[in-house]
Order: structure tokens, then C-alpha cells, then sequence
């Protein structure tokens, strides 16, 4: 049996249809997913009645789906959330209400996990490796090959002193988890461990691409693959701009064309550089009205849009 995991599609249709067209092909019986179904690319309503529909589907709720019931207030913060919480058909926000923080199943004898949050399984110490500020520190010179990805993620476990505990906790199994929109996935004998990436927003400092992962399950053994489909970041862009989306919130849109371009993230930075920019000119108002969150992110982009790093902003 083989099975597509699919975490973080962040509302971006066009990119699950090109996973799940890469899916039949393969010939999957049944999906995993992981969570973070809405919220930066405007198009949930079509995702998720998808999603829905698909077989043999089993799904976890992701951190974002909170946001999306945020009393609205005056700031510009959470803009996004409040437009996406408006237009998200009610129907699709029972699902998303519905779904548990995680799944146990067996899938042909061999047992599942299923979370979207990965310090569930591997502990804060290895998932902190993975933070996507962490990333564009770590390469540079991005993108880089995911071969190269893979490597150093099993390597940056290897390394982890708390490795092997987490193996002498943990009963054999695979573990699937989302969250932080990086693709890898690290075998320890029979601990399998999967973060198939992000579907509709990568950030890893790879090529830009559709993520998903094929889990294959028989008489007993089971592998990973992880897929990347590659597609034009700009079609997407432009067919965003034509939407409420980018009305309600313009900043949020820029930054998150930004993360599609480079394939990379910029909105954790921008979020510490308005906290800075915010205590600099005396706001306290949190969370950051329109005033000084455009003021912000103008000041940053004089400077280049820097990345946060330890110590840089
Ligand atoms: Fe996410």
C-alpha cells in the first residue's frame, strides 16, 4: 500500500493539485495529512472539500488552524487571519474544528503517528535544528540540492545528544509530522521519521516546489520518498494579487511572495524587526496596528529585507 503524506498546504490549491496528480500516478491508496490547511495563500475554500473528499484519508489539525479564530480587533497583525476567518465557508471550519492533534493507526501491521508538531516525537533539542531562521543561516549559498538537505538532517540527528533517548522511548513505528516546511525524512532501524515538507509554502532553501512524501507499506517493511514538484512561483503570485487577500493585507501578501520566490523565510524576521522597529519608536500596542507594522516594513525594506539572525537585527 502505498500512502501520500501531505502536510502545510497553507491554502495554496494549485500546488495540491500537482501533488495529488503526482499522487494518482504513483498509484497511492490512502493520504496522511498534517496539518496547517489555510491561511497564506487565499484558496482553502477549495483545498480543504478536497481534502475531504479524498480515500482513506486520515488528518491532524496544525497550529495555524487556531488563527483562524482570533476575535477581530483594529491591528494590522493578524489581518490575514481575520479576512481568511470571513470567507472560510463554515463547513470547511467544522472540519478543520473536528480534527485531533494526533493519529495512531496501523497501516497494514505496521504502526503510524501522525502529528503536525515534530517536538512531539524528536523533543524541542532536534526540532530546534529544523526552526525555519535557522535555515538561511545554515545555506548561504541557496537553494541547495535536497540531496544535500537530507544528509545534513540525518547528520544534525545523528549529532543530537538526545537522539537516543528519543529511540529507546519511542516504540518502532513511522513518524509523520509537518510544521516547520522543511522536506527530509531519517531512519534509525525500525524508527522511520517523516517531515514530507510543506505542500504550499516551502521555506527549506531548496528549489521551489510542490512537497509532498510517498510512504510505501509491505508484508511488514516500510520506506519513504520525498517528492518535489517544481512549478513557476509567479503565476501564483499573480493570481494572489487578483484576491481579498491582498487587499486586507498587503504586507502579509509581500512577505509571503517573498518566502515563494526564495523559497525561504522572511516572515519570523519581519516579525522581529517590527518588534524592535515598535520599541524603538515607544509602541507597546501589541498586537502591531497598521501604522507601524506598514511603517516597519517599509524601514526593512530600505535595508533589504534582511533575514533574522542571532543578533543581526
Ligand atoms: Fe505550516
Amino acid at each position: 500500500m502505498k500512502y501520500a503524506i501531505i502536510s502545510d498546504i497553507h491554502g495554496n490549491m494549485p500546488a495540491l493539485k500537482l501533488v495529488l496528480e503526482d499522487a494518482r500516478k504513483q498509484g497511492v491508496d490512502g493520504y496522511l495529512l498534517g496539518g496547517d490547511y489555510s491561511l497564506r495563500a487565499p484558496w482553502f475554500n477549495e483545498v480543504i472539500p478536497t481534502l475531504r473528499g479524498l480515500p482513506n484519508a486520515y488528518a491532524v489539525c496544525g497550529n495555524e488552524e487556531k488563527y483562524l479564530h482570533f476575535p477581530e480587533k483594529e491591528d494590522a497583525q493578524f489581518a490575514i487571519c481575520y479576512w481568511a476567518a470571513k470567507q472560510m465557508q463554515p463547513e470547511n471550519l467544522a472540519w478543520l474544528d473536528s480534527l485531533p492533534e494526533q493519529v495512531d493507526i496501523t497501516l497494514n501491521g505496521v504502526p503510524v503517528h501522525l502529528t503536525h508538531h515534530l517536538e512531539r516525537f524528536l523533543g524541542n533539542e532536534i526540532a530546534t535544528k529544523f526552526h525555519t531562521s535557522v535555515l538561511p543561516v545554515r545555506y548561504p549559498e541557496r537553494p541547495i540540492s535536497p540531496e544535500r538537505f537530507q544528509a545534513d538532517a540525518r547528520q544534525l540527528l545523528l549529532d543530537s545528544p538526545t537522539l537516543s533517548a528519543v529511540l529507546e522511548d519511542l516504540p518502532a513505528g513511522v513518524y509523520v509530522f509537518g510544521h516547520n516546511h522543511a522536506q527530509w525524512n531519517a531512519r534509525f532501524g525500525d524508527h522511520l521519521f517523516i517531515n514530507p515538507g510543506s505542500c504550499g509554502h516551502p521555506i527549506d532553501c531548496m528549489p521551489f516546489g510542490a512537497c509532498y512524501a510517498l510512504l510505501t507499506i509491505e508484508n511488514g517493511a516500510y520506506e519513504v520518498e520525498s517528492r518535489r514538484i517544481p512549478y513557476d512561483p509567479e503565476p501564483l503570485i499573480r493570481q494572489a494579487m487578483q484576491t481579498g487577500q491582498y487587499q486586507a493585507d498587503p504586507v502579509w501578501s509581500s512577505l509571503i511572495f517573498m518566502d515563494w520566490r526564495s523559497c525561504s523565510e522572511h516572515i519570523f524576521s519581519f516579525l522581529r524587526y517590527v518588534e524592535m522597529y515598535a520599541n524603538r519608536v515607544g509602541d507597546n500596542r501589541r498586537p502591531f496596528m497598521r501604522d507601524t507594522w506598514q511603517a516597519a516594513f517599509e524601514e526593512w525594506g530600505t535595508l533589504g529585507y534582511p533575514l533574522y539572525t542571532e543578533g543581526s537585527l
